[in-house]
């Protein structure tokens, strides 16, 4: 039987087969403009599940102290050779869940296909992660993708879905389509970019 895609061996083969439809080959646009616009110098940054890592780099470039998590292994052998090594060391192999992160230790948390990649039942855990991970006025920022619910992954949010997962402690600040040109064809038009922020204290 297949591993359930909370398990490392699930991505692991898909890794291995050179399977991997979610491969933006590059940093996506709307994160390029929200750099742009956001000061993230010194800001400590953390990509979970950060797969082939292009992010990781331009985090760095813009100043950010940033971490990237996966706890598949040939993930993180991609995302260091993405990255070069310089920042190598800025990939860690482990568990979103469970791997030893400081508590509110974090700026911004940036989520790319991450959420829609884990079963529909662990969603809440990821919000709780991310609130516990984030200090008070820190955000959750990245792309979000919303679909029917069907086998997956990617497993499709419902609007609405992101608040509710999320919680009154989060406040929806921004929220944009992202053009069909700019997506996958996995994703295309399907795809929204969200910020939330934790709300202070
Ligand atoms: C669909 S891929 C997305 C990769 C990357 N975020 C991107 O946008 O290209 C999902 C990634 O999350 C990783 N992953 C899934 N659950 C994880 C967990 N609990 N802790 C760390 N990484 C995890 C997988 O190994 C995989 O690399």
């Amino acid at each position: 039987m297949e591993p359930a895609s909370d398990h490392p061996d699930f991505w692991n083969l898909r890794y291995d087969a050179g399977t991997t439809p979610w491969d933006s080959g590059g940093v996506p646009p709307a994160l390029a403009r929200f750099l742009q616009h956001t000061p993230l110098r010194g800001l400590r940054v953390l990509v979970p599940g950060c797969g082939f890592g292009y992010e990781v780099a331009a985090f760095a470039a813009a100043g950010a102290d940033v971490v990237a998590l996966d706890f598949s292994a040939p993930a993180v052998a991609r995302a260091r050779a993405t990255v070069g090594p310089a920042l190598a060391d800025r990939i860690v192999p482990g568990d979103f869940f469970t791997h030893a992160l400081p508590a509110a230790g974090f700026d911004l948390v940036y989520e790319r296909t991450f959420l829609c990649a884990l079963p529909v039942a662990r969603w809440p855990e990821v919000a709780a992660r991310t609130a516990a991970l984030l200090r008070p006025g820190g955000r959750v920022a990245g792309f979000y993708f919303f679909a029917p619910k069907d086998d997956g992954p990617p497993h499709g949010l419902e609007p609405g879905e992101p608040d509710r997962l999320f919680g009154p402690a989060f406040a929806l600040e921004h929220d944009a389509p992202v053009p069909p040109g700019e997506s996958l064809p996995l994703f295309a038009g399907r795809e929204r970019w969200q910020e939330r922020r934790l709300r202070p204290l």
